[in-house]
């Protein structure tokens, strides 16, 4: 999990990882347009928009859980929320869906603020929160059937959009089961399932892949994509680093803010300074480093634990012709010089490290 691999690394720095989506995703152009605090009115102009926060802080009593979160959620994206456990991933999440009012700051949900919401607006809108409570004595049909009467389904028009949504989680097998003889695995589908069979346009998923196998979980990250693709927009909690790559955009948080916002491979960039590069030689001494430093694009090199060097530039593809002959202007024997793509887990403790301090 997140937290122990974040709280088990020795030796933190102290840096600052930008909190501002970065320059040229479809979100940031309009955040350059409309600014980052909007009013309703200027948002009307802005559909592409699911989610607008700026500066939200949550404070319980005398703590800040949640701190300046500033971010955009484009529609029909998968938005993921990831950090360790107690960061702020669920109180975020609530305060998106208005449950919770945050304490400062401006939150709009498809441009207005949530607490607001009538009936009709929150219907648009699905939750799977973190510990969903199904009734074990009923059918898995039973429960379904419960939540479409919760969104105020009419009869009618449920029988379809139950097989649906079953069919979606493919549990139609199992629709007569009770959901307490269910495996756990299947539990969660059923839950899913039910904030599906409304067809909300924006889905809030609260570690819906916590405690599945990896074989049930890449499923749904298929049925997510599947459904960003109907043009839904998913905002996502998770403890798994890894599933950050499945991502659209990705918010890591830490202790109540937001540490590093982007693409995955933004947030990669933004993790590890730019783009790694690893050189491996018989024989890497002073001159080679000397060498590597002097090319153009090259942000710093260090030697690794097993006497590599990682190369970081600003661009690992233009910058690798450029070292291999700048290497060999100096007669320095190389094996391999080699574009580098850190795991999701190194990247993620690089952040927590560079924020300055534990994970939890
Ligand atoms: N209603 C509340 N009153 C007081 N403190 C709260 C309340 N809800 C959450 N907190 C505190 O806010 C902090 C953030 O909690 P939150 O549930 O948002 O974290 P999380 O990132 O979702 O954690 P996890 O991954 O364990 O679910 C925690 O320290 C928690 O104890
Ligand atoms: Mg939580």
């Amino acid at each position: 999990m997140v937290g122990h691999r974040a709280a088990d690394t020795p030796g933190y720095r102290t840096m600052t990882v930008e909190a501002r989506p970065p320059a040229g995703s479809p979100v940031d152009a309009s955040a350059s347009r409309e600014g980052p605090a909007a009013s309703d009115s200027r948002l009307e102009s802005m559909p592409e928009l699911a989610v607008l926060a700026a500066g939200v802080s949550k404070r319980f009593d005398d703590k800040d859980v949640v701190q300046d979160l500033t971010f955009q959620i484009g529609r029909g994206q998968i938005f993921g929320i990831v950090g360790p456990s107690g960061c702020g991933k669920t109180t975020t999440i609530r305060m998106m869906l208005g449950v919770l009012k945050p304490s400062g700051g401006e939150l709009l949900l498809m441009g207005r603020p949530p607490h607001l919401f009538r009936r009709r607006d929150r219907q648009r809108l699905g939750y799977m929160p973190q510990l969903f409570v199904l009734f074990p004595e009923l059918s898995v049909w039973e429960n379904l059937n419960f939540a479409a009467s919760i969104y105020g389904m009419g009869w009618f028009s449920r029988g379809k959009r139950l097989e649906s949504a079953l069919d979606i989680v493919e549990l139609g097998d199992a629709r007569s089961r009770p959901a307490g003889q269910l495996s756990g695995g299947m539990q969660r589908r059923l839950e899913l399932a039910c904030v599906l069979v409304h067809e909300p346009d924006v889905l809030f998923l609260d570690e819906p892949t916590a405690g599945i196998d990896p074989v049930l979980r890449a499923k749904f990250w298929d049925h997510f994509r599947e459904l960003r693709d109907a043009g839904r927009t998913l905002i996502i909690t998770t403890q798994y680093v890894t599933e950050s790559e499945y991502c659209d955009r990705v918010a890591v948080m830490r202790d109540g803010r937001l540490i590093a916002i982007g693409s995955p491979e933004e947030v990669r960039r933004q993790a590890m300074g730019g783009e790694a590069i690893r050189v491996t030689g018989p024989d890497l001494d002073r001159r080679a480093v000397t060498a590597i430093r002097g090319v153009e694009g090259v942000i710093r090199v260090r030697r690794s634990d097993d006497d590599a060097l990682e190369v970081i530039a600003e661009d690992a593809g233009r910058a690798v012709p450029d070292l291999l002959e700048a290497l060999a202007a100096a007669d320095v024997e190389v094996t391999e010089v080699e574009e580098q793509r850190p795991s999701f887990d190194d990247v993620f403790v690089r952040l927590m490290e560079a924020a300055g301090g534990r994970g939890e």
